[in-house]
C-alpha cells in the first residue's frame, strides 16, 4: 500500500496527535511497547506519542554505544524526565567497541555498528522485555531512500533476529510514516519537545564513528567528541545545514612544547544544503576559521593540524566514513 504524504503545511498537529494516540492505544491493547531513542527528532516524537497512548506500558531506551556526542544520553534522559517520561539508558559501549576493534574499512565499520545494535543489544532487549510492539520513528523519506537504494533496506524485525514467518505477535508501529522531516519538527514542537530537539541538525546513525577515519577506539572517539563540542559551539549561529569535526589517521609533523613531533589532524566541514542530497561548503569568515583552529589546537592535546573542507557533494559525501 502506497503511503500518502501529509505535507508539513497541511499537518494539523492537534488532530494528528489525537489520531495517532488513539491508533497506538488500539493496536497495543493492554500489552506493552518498546522504543529506542537515538537523540534525533523522529524517535523523540514517536516516544512522546507512545507515552501519551500507553503511559508506563511504553518502555523507552537509549542505547549508549560510546559513539555519541558529549553528554548525549544524560541530556536526552533529562529532556524526557521533564516531560514525565522515564528513559532507561543502557550501557553497551563494550559491545560496540569490541565489534569495531581492528576494523578500518568504512563499510565494515558501519556493518559492525548495525549488527551490534540489532543482534547484540536491541534484539535481545526486545525479546526479553516481553513487549510485542515496537514503536519506530520511520519517516516517508526513509522509505523512499530505501527504495532508491540510498539507504540500506531495513526490515526491522529480521534485523532484530525475529523471523516474522516463525514468530507471531510482533508488530512494528510507525506513526510518522506519512511525514517528512519538516512535518516531524512541527509535530515535535506541538508535542512539547524543546527547541534543541525539534530544531536539531541531522546526525548520522553510526554517530561519531562516521567521523573517525581508520580504527574506531574509545580514545579516538573521545578526540573527535572533544573537537565536535568545539565546532558545534562555535558554528551554532551560522544557520547552515550541518557542521562536523573529523579525525584523520595520518600523522603530521608539528611543534609540541618546543619539540618537533608527529601530531593529529582534525578536518572541519560546514555544509549548506536543502536535503543532504547535494551540498556546498559554507564560506566561513577567516576570523571564525582562525578561532576554530586555535580552540582545537589549544583545547585538544596532540592535534597539530586543522583543515577546512572546500569540496562540494558530489563528489564528496557529507560525512567522512
Ligand atoms: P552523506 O555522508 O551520505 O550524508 O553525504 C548525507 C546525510 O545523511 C546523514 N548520514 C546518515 N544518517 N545513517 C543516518 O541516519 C547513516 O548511516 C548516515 N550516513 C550519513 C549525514 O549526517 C548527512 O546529513
Amino acid at each position: 500500500m502506497k503511503t500518502v504524504e501529509i505535507p508539513a503545511a497541511e499537518l494539523n498537529t492537534r488532530q494528528f496527535i489525537q489520531d495517532k494516540v488513539r491508533q497506538i492505544a488500539e493496536t497495543v491493547g493492554d500489552g506493552c511497547a518498546i522504543t529506542a531513542l537515538s537523540g534525533g527528532v523522529d524517535s523523540a516524537a514517536v516516544t512522546v506519542l507512545g507515552h501519551k497512548a500507553l503511559g508506563k506500558r511504553l518502555k523507552a531506551y537509549f542505547i549508549e554505544n560510546g559513539l555519541m556526542r558529549r553528554d548525549e544520553a544524560q541530556t536526552v534522559a533529562a529532556i524526557f524526565r521533564k516531560l514525565g517520561i522515564h528513559v532507561e539508558v543502557l550501557d553497551a559501549k563494550e559491545t560496540f567497541f569490541s565489534a569495531l576493534a581492528g576494523l578500518r574499512d568504512p563499510e565494515e565499520k558501519r556493518e559492525a555498528i548495525t549488527q551490534s545494535f540489532y543482534h547484540k543489544v536491541f534484539g535481545p532487549l526486545v525479546q526479553q522485555s516481553g513487549a510485542r510492539f515496537l514503536l519506530q520513528g520511520t519517516i516517508l523519506t526513509d522509505i523512499e531512500e530505501t527504495v532508491a537504494g540510498i539507504k540500506r533496506q531495513h526490515n526491522v524485525l529480521e534485523q532484530l533476529g525475529i523471523d516474522p514467518r516463525k514468530t507471531f505477535g510482533y508488530t512494528v508501529i510507525e506513526p510518522l510514516i506519512e511525514l517528512r522531516k519538516d512535518g516531524v519538527r512541527k509535530l515535535a514542537k506541538a508535542l512539547g519537545l524543546p527547541e534543541p530537539v525539534y530544531r536539531r541538525m541531522p546526525f548520522p546513525g553510526p554517530a561519531l564513528a562516521a567521523r573517525v577515519v581508520g580504527e574506531v577506539t574509545p580514545e579516538r572517539v573521545e578526540l573527535v567528541r572533544a573537537a565536535t563540542a568545539i565546532v558545534e559551539k562555535e558554528l551554532r549561529g551560522t544557520k547552515t545545514f550541518q557542521y562536523m569535526a573529523i579525525l584523520h589517521e595520518d600523522r603530521f609533523p608539528g611543534m609540541i612544547q618546543g619539540r618537533r613531533e608527529y601530531g593529529m589532524q582534525i578536518e572541519i566541514r560546514c555544509w549548506r544544503s536543502r536535503d543532504a542530497r547535494t551540498a556546498t561548503p559554507a564560506w566561513l569568515a577567516p576570523r571564525v576559521l582562525e578561532r576554530l583552529a586555535r580552540k582545537i589546537t589549544t583545547g585538544i592535546p596532540g592535534v597539530v593540524s586543522v583543515t577546512y573542507n572546500i569540496a562540494s557533494k558530489p563528489p564528496s559525501t557529507m560525512e567522512a566514513v
